[in-house]
């Protein structure tokens, strides 16, 4: 019997395997990174045509600036910027709506002047939310909400307001994390806002990702059984 299809309101991915794609194919890293530009164009789009209303998308954490060759995060942040400049202008012809999760401050400011006018540009679209991750780790973005409450003077708090001090403030809680290349963790990715999300690992380099990837991770999530601490 067909399966009636689940789609989760928030999906996050974390984008793993552009290296080793590329080394696998005699290329540089650098031509990893741009398929992997691609494959996220395509699985963005994919993921609004199938509903889903938010997806959180793991560009950049806080530890790649020092786990990484200089010449790598040079080029990664010169092809992000293209990015945002010009691929983000369809998001928001498209009605989305961009957001960034991340210290941005420290970013290049080439890239933070692209940021901030993307941003801007589709603050008021109603469409799909495409959440960033950029320069972001989830233990920073917790100590940062919990500063943020001691300096507003507060000595007690319950889970709303220390949400409400998270760079996702307002948004859902993760249905889905998916990670690609095989790797089986999640990074410091999200980890407050994934607390009861559903896991989906795959093998597959994250450049060959398309959108019949996202039905196939669709299926799978459909077949979960989400209890939340409850019973079935
Ligand atoms: C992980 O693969 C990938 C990254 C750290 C960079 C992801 C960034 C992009 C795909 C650029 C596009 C992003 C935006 C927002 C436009 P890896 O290099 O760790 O792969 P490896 O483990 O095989 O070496």
């Amino acid at each position: 019997m067909e399966q009636t299809l689940k789609i989760p309101t928030h999906i996050g991915f974390i984008m793993d395997g552009n290296g080793r794609w590329a080394t696998q194919r005699g290329l540089s890293r650098s031509d990893g990174h741009r398929q992997g530009a691609e494959a996220m164009k395509k699985v963005v789009k994919a993921c609004s045509q199938k509903g889903i209303k938010v997806v959180s998308i793991y560009a950049f954490s806080c530890e790649n600036w020092s786990k990484r060759p200089q010449t790598e995060i040079k080029f990664l942040f010169s092809l992000i910027t293209q990015f945002v400049k010009k691929e983000m202008k369809d998001y928001v012809k498209s009605g989305y709506r961009v957001r960034f999760s991340g210290d941005l401050s420290q970013l290049p400011k080439s890239t933070q002047n692209a940021v901030q006018k993307i941003i801007d540009a589709s603050k008021d679209n109603q469409g799909l939310i495409v959440n960033i991750a950029l320069n972001y780790g989830s233990h920073q973005e917790i100590v940062r909400a919990v500063n943020r409450i001691l300096q507003s003077g507060l000595r007690e708090i319950d889970e709303q307001m220390l949400e409400d001090c998270l760079y996702s403030a307002g948004l859902p809680p993760l249905d889905l994390v998916v990670r690609s290349s095989g790797e089986k963790r999640l990074s410091n990715f999200m980890l407050w806002q994934a607390s009861y999300s559903e896991l989906i690992f795959l093998d597959k380099y994250w450049p060959d990702f398309d959108e019949d990837t996202l039905d196939e991770i669709l299926k799978e999530y459909s077949k979960r059984d989400r209890r939340f601490g409850g019973i079935s």
